[in-house]
This record gives structure tokens, C-alpha cells and sequence, in this order.
């Protein structure tokens, strides 16, 4: 490796990238391998609500965060933000002197993939403002490196991730849907939910690794329902056998409070009620825009999570929005 060299003249003063939060329309589960990861069947939907990520020259690595969950956002090293300057930095051979601001409005620890969107959206904007010219290749592998998640969130749209998420095939939607994500107080640690999926799996006498577990498998009704854009039928693939989320389940066993808010969210006229990813956010498909303001409104005034957004999805990866 040649000596880090600073930074080349920047082609711009700052550059910012917004960056999607994502819903997983299915998370198969497989068993726990040896490495602490489980195999996945994820089917990856980006969802129109965005950080914005800008990285701008200066000396050493810097962190600031805004938006009003900014206090739960390490500001330091630990971020993956940070991570992905670094690791980008290290393989161009440069010094990592940048200040990634992060405008932060998707649920912190939330089951939505803020912090790996965030890591997205610094590897695209130091990336832009180092000059440019990393191969996307080299970009989603830095992602994986990162976190499962957080290849999806540089690419956006719809994807099927299988691996323990992060090797991609895009997938095709043919139309808009509608969505209300019920944002909880607090979070939920991703590998403790992982982990009572395990407990649970073996309570139920099914034992947990690769070996008990069967294959995770997309759902073929799921994929055909997003490739149609038809609502009902993903409603109805969302739905079967009571969750397409096999995190779910244990979701609701760390958090049960979970339960009355996907019974609100019924309640209130969704098509269908699921915990996102490792939750504690949960998500709801509507019928259209109206119905998600109506859902959003009986969300808010249920009592059952600290505030609801309406959105709709897919929505594109991470995307330079601003220079200068
Ligand atoms: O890859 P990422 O850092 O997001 O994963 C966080 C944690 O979630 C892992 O350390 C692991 O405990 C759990 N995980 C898993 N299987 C996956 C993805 C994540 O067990 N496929």
C-alpha cells in the first residue's frame, strides 16, 4: 500500500447524496451459519424516505448529524459513515480528510437500514468528491463490507439479496405502492432479534443452524405481485402464513407492544401489517395516497408509536443531489 497522499483537488466545494430507507417486502431467514450470519431470502424495497449525506473537504474525518433523532446518531468512528470514508480512503490511497454531514429524518435503529444508508451515501459522496471513478463494482463490494444491507441501499429500486443480504439480483416493480411506517420510541439491536429468532427456532424444537433450518426461499407470489404493481396480491403474499418478515415473530417477543401496534395499523384499514426488517418500525401497505394519510392519522392518534409517515415505494438508490 503507497503512503496515504491527501486528497486530490476536489471537483467541488461539497457534494451531497440523499439516500432511501428500505423495506424488506420478505425476509426468509435460513439457519445460523458459522460465521454469526443467517442465509437470507431478502426482498429489498427502497421507500421514499431519505437521509442526505454531504461530504466536504477538511482536515481529518469529521462527523455532524442534524435531524430530530440526531442525539441517538454516534457522531465518531463507531458511525458507518466514518467506516465507509475510511475504507474508501485506504483503498485510493488517500488520507480520509473529509466532514460527512448527516441530515437525518429515516428512524434511527428502526429496522429500515438508516445507518447503512448512511454508509452508502458517504461511499458515493467522498467518492464524488475524491475525483470519482470507482468502478461500481468496487463501490458495492466496499458496501458489503460494510454491512449486509448497505449494497441495496447504494442501489435502490427493488432487489432480491440472498447470501446474508448483500449479493444483489435487481428486481422488477411495476407500479407505485403505498406505505405507513409506525415509527416506535427506541430501538431495537438487529443482532439480539437475530438471536431470539435462534432462541425461538429451538424452543419450537426445530433447532437454528444451516443444518435444522430448510433453504430460504423468495416467495415466487411476492415477486409476481411487485412485478405487476398489483397491491391486493402483495397484500396478500405480505400476509401469508401471518408474516413475510421471519424476524417478526421475534420482534414482538423482545418488544410485544409490537402487537397492538400492527393491530392498530389493521384497525385503521391497512391492507396488510408487518414489523420492517428487525423492527421495532412497523409497516403497513395502503390502497393509495389517501389511505395512507387516513392510516398515518389513525397511526398517530392510536397512541401506539411516536409519530407515522406516509411514503411510497420504490424509490432510487443513493444519488448525488447537490454540489457546491
Ligand atoms: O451485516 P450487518 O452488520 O448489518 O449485521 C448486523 C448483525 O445482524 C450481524 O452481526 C448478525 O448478528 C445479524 N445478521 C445475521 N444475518 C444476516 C444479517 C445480519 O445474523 N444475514
Amino acid at each position: 500500500m503507497p503512503a496515504a497522499a491527501s486528497a486530490p483537488a476536489p471537483v467541488s466545494a461539497a457534494v451531497t447524496v440523499r439516500v432511501p430507507a428500505k423495506v424488506n417486502a420478505q425476509l426468509a431467514v435460513g439457519g445460523l451459519r458459522p460465521d454469526g450470519f443467517h442465509d437470507l431470502a431478502n426482498v429489498f424495497l427502497a421507500v421514499g424516505l431519505y437521509d442526505e449525506v454531504t461530504a466536504a473537504p477538511a482536515d481529518g474525518l469529521r462527523i455532524t448529524v442534524s435531524g430530530p433523532d440526531a442525539a441517538h446518531v454516534p457522531a465518531d468512528d463507531s458511525n458507518l459513515a466514518a467506516r465507509a470514508a475510511r475504507a474508501l480512503a485506504e483503498r485510493r490511497g488517500l488520507r480520509p480528510d473529509v466532514h460527512l454531514h448527516i441530515a437525518k429524518d429515516i428512524p434511527v435503529a428502526g429496522g429500515m437500514a438508516g445507518g447503512s444508508a448512511d454508509a452508502a451515501a458517504a461511499l458515493l459522496a467522498c467518492d464524488t468528491l475524491w475525483g470519482g471513478g470507482t468502478p461500481r463494482e468496487e463501490l458495492l463490494a466496499i458496501c458489503a463490507e460494510l454491512g449486509s444491507d448497505v449494497p441495496f441501499n447504494l442501489v435502490g429500486g427493488a432487489a432480491l439479496g440472498r447470501g446474508r443480504g448483500e449479493l444483489l439480483e435487481p428486481l422488477e416493480v411495476g407500479g407505485t405502492f403505498h406505505w405507513v411506517f409506525a415509527v416506535a420510541e427506541g430501538g431495537l439491536s438487529t443482532p439480539a432479534v437475530y438471536r431470539e429468532c435462534d432462541r425461538l427456532r429451538v424452543a419450537a424444537g426445530g433447532g437454528a443452524t444451516t443444518a435444522d433450518v430448510p433453504d430460504p426461499r423468495p416467495d415466487p407470489a411476492l415477486l409476481e405481485a411487485l412485478r405487476t404493481g398489483d397491491t391486493a396480491a402483495l397484500a396478500a403474499a405480505l400476509t401469508a402464513g401471518g408474516s413475510s418478515n421471519d424476524l417478526q415473530a421475534a420482534a414482538v417477543s423482545l418488544r410485544p407492544s409490537l402487537a397492538r401496534t400492527l393491530a392498530a395499523g389493521t384497525e385503521a384499514g391497512a391492507l396488510a401489517a408487518l414489523v420492517s426488517g428487525s423492527g421495532p418500525t412497523c409497516a403497513f401497505l395502503v390502497g393509495d395516497e389517501a389511505a395512507a394519510v387516513a392510516v398515518a392519522d389513525a397511526m398517530t392518534a392510536s397512541g401506539t408509536c411516536r409519530t407515522a409517515r406516509p411514503t411510497t415505494a420504490p424509490a432510487p438508490g443513493a444519488h448525488v443531489v447537490r454540489r457546491g
